[in-house]
């Protein structure tokens, strides 16, 4: 099973980034993870719909072929970045073309405060929803503080936060299967 993982955050140093990269080595037997950027898109551009720029065809051909996808978001003023709107705007598009229809989908946030990402995730899912995914509603993964986490070098080292990842790939291989 192929589950395509991607951070809405483009910092070098992003503790969204670095969850993402954690992945593989709590993915249940038989789950296969690929982490892939969304740092290359153009913005979305509907024009672009006969013919889309090969960034947002690759990352739309690579959604289109995975068994469910892993999302960890920033939050942003209370919502998602922009670069992922943005990427989750191609995926969605053209009309008729929907790369989340009815595709699994596990949410995840690592932000620096306390409430982890909740409310940003809320308006992702509330996104996912209209966009017909089939999303993971428990567990839920707000993570944080991030500087509580993860070591100097980007290596997840909380165990209670890796014993939940792990729960909640085992619930996202469990409906893609
Ligand atoms: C523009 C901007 C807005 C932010 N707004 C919030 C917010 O609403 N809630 C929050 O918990 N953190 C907020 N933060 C702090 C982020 O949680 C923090 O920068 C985090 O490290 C971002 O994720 P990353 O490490 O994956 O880049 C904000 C940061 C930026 C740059």
């Amino acid at each position: 099973m192929k589950i395509v993982a991607f951070s809405g955050s483009l910092r070098k140093d992003s503790y969204n980034t670095m969850l993402v990269r954690t992945l593989a080595e709590l993915a249940p037997a038989g789950m296969e993870i690929e982490v892939v950027s969304i740092g290359d898109l153009p913005l979305y551009n509907s024009d672009f719909d006969a013919a889309y720029p090969a960034a947002a065809q690759t990352l739309k051909n690579t959604v289109n072929a995975a068994d469910g996808l892993f999302i960890a978001t920033p939050e942003y003023n209370r919502s998602i970045s922009g670069v992922l709107k943005n990427a989750i705007d191609w995926l969605s598009r053209p009309y008729g073309q929907n790369s989340f229809a009815r595709k699994p989908v596990l949410t995840a946030g690592v932000s620096v405060g306390k409430i982890g990402t909740a409310v940003a995730q809320s308006h992702l899912r509330q996104i996912m929803v209209h966009l017909d995914a089939d999303l993971i509603g428990q567990p839920e993964l707000y993570l944080g503080p991030a500087a509580e986490l993860f070591d100097a070098s980007g290596k997840l080292t909380n165990e209670s936060t890796k014993e939940l990842l792990a729960k909640a790939l085992n619930a996202l291989l469990e409906r893609a299967s």
